[in-house]
């Protein structure tokens, strides 16, 4: 396959195209590093260093090559800074990637994978979310997605797409190939594996009276290389197939925010440094996949479904990058 692809300097896009390089196929990236980082762009990837909606340059992109499917992964990510800046999350997600996808469309790159997030289910509180759960974004970064997901939706008849709404993608390239570069982030693991290295002091849990087993929050973590490989297998069928559907990316199965730093514990066999802060506003105590249509349909089996294998890359990536 000759695959385009947004956002490939970044966590998720950087192994996506790896392991589409892997198995291989081209890959064409167009990533304006406004959060990427250039070290995660594999070095048999071509690299244009454009903006989305630069509407000269990606035409001339599109002009030039024929690429078989796109894969759409750029766009702004914290939902603390979409709440502070919401006109910058409408603009920088939904109204580029509007214009990014008309230019495909307009020169007949008409099959499309597109990154959306768990986030459209809102305040969904479930342990079986299904895709056709219903969807309530509570936050302008949702939101975003929510809108790019219902723009494609009313192209159904021009295009094949494959929206891929992903739960909590973690850990790293087990080839240490790439990783999550982020400063202040404020992901669980990243900042776990940050307290691990003496890059941060301690580990704020965001409230423990939530009605979960232990009052933490219950979140379905997935490996970020069976994420990359779902991305091969729906671009296989979606070139071989004229069809439009959803998928929920996750395991179906959930940790708890203390058990996750328990068990990175038990991996440092060392305690580190946690206190329990309050709930953030607007979060929930249980986000959990049904990601039974994706196993169905691509007799998919995750390759990385064990949190101490999701840790320890996470960790092995931060020594490396540290
Ligand atoms: N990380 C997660 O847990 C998660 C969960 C759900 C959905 N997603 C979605 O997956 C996608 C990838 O996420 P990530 O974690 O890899 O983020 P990331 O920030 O690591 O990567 C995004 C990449 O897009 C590039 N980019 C942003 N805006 C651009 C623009 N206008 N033009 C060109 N390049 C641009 C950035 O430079 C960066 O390299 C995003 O769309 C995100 O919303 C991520």
């Amino acid at each position: 396959m000759n695959i385009l692809l947004t956002g490939g300097a970044g966590y998720i896009g950087s192994h996506t195209a790896l392991s589409l390089i892997d198995k291989g196929h081209s890959v064409t990236i167009i990533d304006n590093l406004i959060t990427g980082n250039k070290t995660l762009i594999p070095t048999k990837a071509k690299h244009f260093n454009f903006d989305i909606a630069d509407e000269n340059s990606i035409q001339k992109i599109l002009k030039e090559n024929k690429f078989d499917l796109v894969m759409h992964f750029a766009g702004l990510t914290r939902v603390d800074e979409s709440v502070k800046y919401p006109k910058k999350y409408e603009l920088h997600n939904f109204e580029k990637s509007k214009i990014f996808f008309s230019l495909c469309i307009k020169n007949n790159l008409k099959k499309i994978i597109f990154s959306s997030s768990a986030g459209v289910y809102g305040n969904n509180n479930s342990n079986n979310l299904i895709e056709e759960s219903e969807l309530k974004p509570i936050n302008p970064y949702a939101e975003s997605k929510y809108k790019i997901e219902n723009f494609l939706i009313s192209k159904k008849d021009k295009i094949d797409y494959t929206i891929l709404r992903y739960f909590n993608v973690a850990g790293a390239d087990k080839g240490k190939r790439s990783g999550l570069i982020a400063k202040s982030s404020s992901n669980l693991i990243k900042v776990l594996c940050e307290v691990a290295v003496n890059k941060r002091k301690k580990i704020i849990i965001n409230g423990d009276d939530y009605e979960t087993k232990d009052g933490t929050a219950i979140r379905d973590f997935i490996h970020v290389s069976d994420i990359a490989d779902m991305h091969v297998l729906a671009a296989n069928n979606l070139l071989k197939n004229r069809s439009s559907n959803i998928y929920n990316c996750g395991y179906g199965s959930g940790y708890s925010v203390k058990e996750v730093i328990t068990e990175m514990e038990n991996i440092l066999k060392n305690k580190l440094k946690v206190e329990i802060g309050p709930r953030r506003p607007k979060d929930i105590a249980v986000s959990v996949a049904n990601s039974d249509k994706f196993k169905k349909e691509f007799n998919w089996k995750p390759s990385f479904n064990n949190l101490s294998i999701i840790l320890s890359s996470a960790l092995s990536w931060e020594k490396n990058n540290s």
